[in-house]
Order: C-alpha cells, then sequence, then structure tokens
C-alpha cells in the first residue's frame, strides 16, 4: 500500500503532527508514504517531481512539533469548473503508483476531496481550520494553539491598553464563524466581543463603551482601558465585511482583515485613545498546542486505519467528544456559525455566561 498525503488551504499549527500520524501508524502496517507538497497541487500539474517527498519514521519527532506545514500549502482547486484537472489527478495517483490519498484541510481542500471520491478517486479526509466552523465535527486542527495565541497576545494588549488608557481593538481571524473572538475573548476576559454571527449597530457599541468607561469612572478607577476583541468577519449591519483587497482565491474567497483598523477610526472621535492590532498570520504560525498535537496524531492514525479497512470519501469528525466517520459531501453544508441566541450577549456585545464546558 503506498498513500499520498497533502495538506490544504492556509496553515494551521497541527497539520505536521497529523502527517506524523500517518506515518506512524502507516509504516507500522509496513505501508509507504510520500509526502505531496502544496495540497492539490501536486497532483494537478504535469510536471510534479519535485513536489513528491518519501516520508519515513525519520521524520515523526520533527514533524510531531513543528508549526506551520512541512509540505507546504496552496488553495489550488483540482475540480474548478474553469478548469477541472481530475483526470490528471488520476494520472498522476497512477504515475506515482498511489493507492489512496489523505487529504488535509478545511472546507475546500476537502470539498474537492468529496468530488474526487464521488469520481473514484480513494481519499480519506482530517479537518483543519482555526476558525472550528467546520461542519460534522467540534474540533478541527488548528484552533487550540490560535486560541491560546489570542490568549497571549491580549494580556501583552492589556498592559499596553492599561498604560495609555486606551481603547484597543484586537483583531483576530474567523471569516464566516466568531469561535477564535468569541472563545479568545471570553478567556481574556475583554470588554466587548464582535462576531460575524451578530451583525451590530455603531451607536450600540459606542453606548456599551461609554457605559462600561462611565462605570469604571463612578468606581473610581484611575486606570482607564477597554479591549475589544473582534473576528476579521464581524461587521456593522447593513455593511459588508471589511476586505484587505479584491483578490478572489482558487475557490472564490476574498481575504478579510482590517475591521478593528474600520471601527477604531470611527470611535477615535468619541473616545480619546484608540489603538488597533491585527494578530493575523502570528495566530497560524505558532507551534502546535498539545492539544494539536494529540489530534493530530490520532486524526493521522485513524486516516490509515480507514484506508486499511477501504472507508475511502469520509473525513475524521469530531462529536459529543468522539471521533466519527463523516462522509466528504458534508463538508460543504453550513459552517458551524456561533449559536448567538445560547452563547452570545447582543446587549452587551460580549460572551454569555455559561454553565457548560463545551464548545
Ligand atoms: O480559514 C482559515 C483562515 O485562517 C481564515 O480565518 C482567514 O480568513 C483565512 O484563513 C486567511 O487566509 P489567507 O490569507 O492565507 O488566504
Amino acid at each position: 500500500m503506498r498513500i499520498g498525503v497533502l495538506t490544504g488551504g492556509g496553515d494551521a499549527p497541527g497539520l505536521n503532527p497529523a502527517v506524523a500520524g500517518v506515518v506512524e501508524l502507516a509504516t507500522t502496517y509496513g505501508y509507504e508514504v510520500v509526502g505531496l507538497k502544496r495540497g492539490w497541487e501536486a497532483l494537478s500539474i504535469p510536471e510534479n517531481e519535485g513536489y513528491i517527498v518519501n516520508l519515513g519514521p525519520e521524520i515523526i519527532r520533527e514533524y510531531a512539533r513543528l508549526g506551520g506545514s512541512k509540505l507546504q500549502c496552496s488553495r489550488t482547486n483540482p475540480v474548478s469548473e474553469e478548469n477541472d484537472r481530475t483526470d490528471l489527478v488520476r494520472e498522476n495517483m497512477k504515475k506515482l503508483r498511489l493507492d489512496a490519498i489523505v487529504a488535509i484541510g478545511g472546507e475546500d481542500t476537502l470539498g474537492a476531496a468529496a468530488v474526487l471520491s464521488e469520481r473514484g478517486v480513494p481519499v480519506v479526509g482530517i479537518p483543519k481550520t482555526i476558525d472550528r466552523d467546520l461542519y460534522g465535527t467540534e474540533y478541527s486542527l488548528g484552533y487550540d494553539t490560535a486560541l491560546n495565541v489570542i490568549c497571549e497576545s491580549a494580556e501583552r494588549i492589556a498592559h499596553t491598553a492599561e498604560s495609555h488608557q486606551t481603547i484597543f481593538f484586537l483583531e483576530v481571524m474567523g471569516r464566516h464563524a466568531g469561535w477564535l473572538a468569541l472563545r479568545g475573548g471570553e478567556s481574556s476576559f475583554a470588554d466587548v466581543i464582535l462576531i460575524p454571527e451578530h451583525p451590530f449597530s455603531l451607536a450600540h457599541l459606542r453606548d456599551v463603551l461609554a457605559e462600561q468607561l462611565g462605570r469604571s469612572r463612578a468606581m473610581g478607577f484611575d486606570q482607564i482601558y477597554k479591549l475589544i476583541v473582534v473576528s476579521e468577519g464581524a461587521h456593522i449591519s447593513g455593511e459588508g465585511e471589511v476586505r484587505k483587497d479584491a483578490q478572489l482565491d482558487e475557490f472564490g474567497h476574498y481575504s478579510l482583515g482590517g475591521v478593528g483598523n474600520y471601527l477604531k477610526g470611527l470611535l477615535e472621535h468619541d473616545f480619546k485613545h484608540t489603538r488597533y492590532t491585527a494578530l493575523a498570520y502570528l495566530q497560524r504560525g505558532a507551534p502546535p498546542s498539545q492539544k494539536d498535537r494529540q489530534m493530530g496524531r490520532r486524526f493521522g492514525n485513524n486516516a490509515v486505519e480507514m484506508i486499511r479497512s477501504g472507508d475511502f470519501g469520509h473525513y475524521i469528525g469530531v462529536q459529543r467528544a468522539r471521533l466519527k466517520k463523516v462522509p466528504l459531501r458534508e463538508i460543504m453544508r453550513s459552517p458551524a456559525l456561533v449559536d448567538v441566541q445560547k452563547y452570545y450577549d447582543t446587549e452587551r456585545l460580549n460572551v454569555k455566561q455559561q454553565w457548560t464546558n463545551g464548545e
């Protein structure tokens, strides 16, 4: 058995441990593992010699601890309507003598895997995205590490905000889903949290901040600052998301970024000192946390088991804390967004108090 493994989409901490998990169990069974560089690109071009790397057990220890993706990532879509390369994928698999593919990625990479699988390509999937918004799984690789980065960064920002008595916007990733802002903000005791699932009014945000500042002053605090954790996809109601530029990727997505700066600009006349920082890629490049290493290893091991038992066309999801096989097609269903009614206080623009340890 010869298995090809690829990582697609944006990088996320946990990709390398997942590859290590594949290699670990595959080599125990005597299977060969081949790394396919730059996601689906490796199988979507005719001359792909430079894209192929043999992966033996010697890579495990190194891969287990590294952030990013040693196999590199791309947002190549092998099944796009304008440029469908399914036949090339099949030919390349034949040329490389691959019996199965492990695709590690988010909605786009696994969405392409779903289409290829329906066309007879033997593929299994592992979910990754720091946004934690994939259908059919409570966990995706990278989320835990990104949350830890947000918490550490918020603490640093709070020191600066406190020293300068600043209204500080800390922008985090999360294109459609506000989990990173919600849970990162909750853990950092953010004063306000803004998520894509709840378009807000500027007047309301201004009132919430003014009320909080007034309360702090009335209590006699002399160091008054506010930490606002804002998701990159959050937006004022009636307005669209703030885009970084006008470019679309192969899957038709715009890059988001700058909403924190935009809000800072709108509020700087009302509040004396306002500042903005976007964590951007700092959230993605960190070394994987314990959880992302452990989950990467488990996902990788289980992907090999699925291949061994011929269970193609599925990805591994976590449901009610158990690993489950989910049909690849399901990844294209609506993303797992924050349930506003359950988890978000639209009056306080903050997390709702909870009596569970879930989500
Ligand atoms: O989907 C994961 C993610 O990190 C989003 O939060 C973000 O919008 C996007 O990737 C940015 O990706 P890139 O700039 O690498 O295309």
